[in-house]
């Protein structure tokens, strides 16, 4: 699968410019507002009215997780609920520790900094961060030769809330520096019923229970790709029925999709049957995998295996990936002689 196709995947998780124009006005704003997630809301809750009442700002904070599971959503909500300003970033796009010194010294006291993808911030970058996060300054060294000069600046007290898929990449140093670690886990089918059901409302898409459940089930537990699911199945029911979202529509739309029942497209299927009809059902190696489908080994790792672990179609051993048997059944391939070592206990 190249590039252009990843891009145009309906089931990618990853953030796309056709998601833009709806996410502004789907995201919940308030965490009474977000649906699922319900440890990460309570522990935050708490957090918020504990900084608000000592009129501190939040300690930093880092969401991990798989992609599109709603860490800007939160940041906003955070920043929301504590009354301060948020200002979103990237790792990659802070590509000097100069520019880093521009975004902090233009926040305001208690201002929540987002930054997403943190760990592709630079060496330098980072090591530039590491003292404004303990201590709320830092060094800047200016000119060259007998003309330097280092000047000390003082921030405002701001919350960091860094986001990442990878929080294994993370260095210590980092990760150390912020006071809460958040893992954001994948939503239950019913969840995501309940996130298509409201995103439906906001968008006046009549749709009834069964027909948000039927989507909801097949967004391998993502609010991103199941609010983009509903706009696909909304432009087929609008123009081929009468506009309203039942069982049925969805059902049949998302098979046009070539979206199974559980959400797998065309990449997870061949995925599982690589791994199947080349490597016998596996173990194989990460690498091994990824050159076999063409794939990056990290988009492997952070896109497509998260959802077939979830769902008991993967196994990660220390020698590699294995499918369960539950996959074969589900490719409709008959399922090996029993090898005990590499299969779930009841699959
Ligand atoms: N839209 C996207 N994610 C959401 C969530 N977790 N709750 C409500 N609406 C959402």
């Amino acid at each position: 699968m190249d590039e252009m196709d990843f891009e145009n995947r309906i089931v990618a998780p990853e953030f796309t410019t056709q998601d833009a124009e709806i996410d502004g006005s789907l995201r919940p704003r308030t965490l009474s507002e977000y649906i699922g997630q319900e440890k990460v809301k309570d522990n935050l809750r708490i957090y918020i009215q504990a900084a608000r009442a000592r009129g501190e700002s939040l300690d930093h904070v880092l969401f991990y997780g798989p992609p599109g599971l709603g860490k800007t959503t939160l940041a906003g909500i955070v920043a929301h609920e504590m009354g301060v300003n948020l200002r979103v970033t990237s790792g990659p796009a802070i590509e000097r520790s100069g520019d880093l010194v521009a975004i902090l010294t233009t926040l305001s006291e208690g201002d929540v900094l987002f930054i997403d993808e943190i760990h592709r911030l630079s060496r330098a970058v980072e090591e530039a961060l590491y003292p404004a996060m303990e201590d709320f300054s830092v060094d800047m060294i200016l000119g060259k030769g007998p003309a330097t000069r280092s000047y000390h600046i003082d921030l405002p007290h701001f919350t960091l809330i860094g986001a990442t898929t990878r929080s294994g990449q993370l260095t210590a140093p980092l990760r150390d520096r912020f006071g809460v670690l958040m893992r954001l886990e994948l939503y239950t089918p019913e969840e995501l019923a309940q996130i298509v059901r409201r995103s439906a409302e906001i968008l006046n898409i009549p749709i009834d229970r069964n027909g948000a459940l039927e989507i909801a089930s097949r967004s391998r537990g993502t609010p991103r790709i199941a609010n983009r699911l509903l706009k696909r199945v909304r432009d087929i029911a609008q123009i081929e029925h009468d506009g309203a979202i039942d069982e049925d529509i969805a059902r049949a739309a998302l098979q046009r999709f070539e979206i199974d029942e559980l959400g797998l497209d065309d990449f997870d299927r061949r995925m599982l049957s690589t791994i199947i009809q080349t490597y016998g059902g596996g173990p194989v190696g990460l690498d091994t995998l990824a050159a076999a489908l063409g794939e990056e080994s990290v988009t492997i790792e952070d896109v497509y295996e998260p959802y077939l672990m979830q769902i008991g179609f993967l196994t990660r051993t220390n020698r590699g990936r294995c499918v369960t048997h539950a996959a074969y059944a589900h490719l409709g391939l008959p399922v090996p002689e029993a090898n005990p070592q590499y299969t779930l206990p009841n699959s």
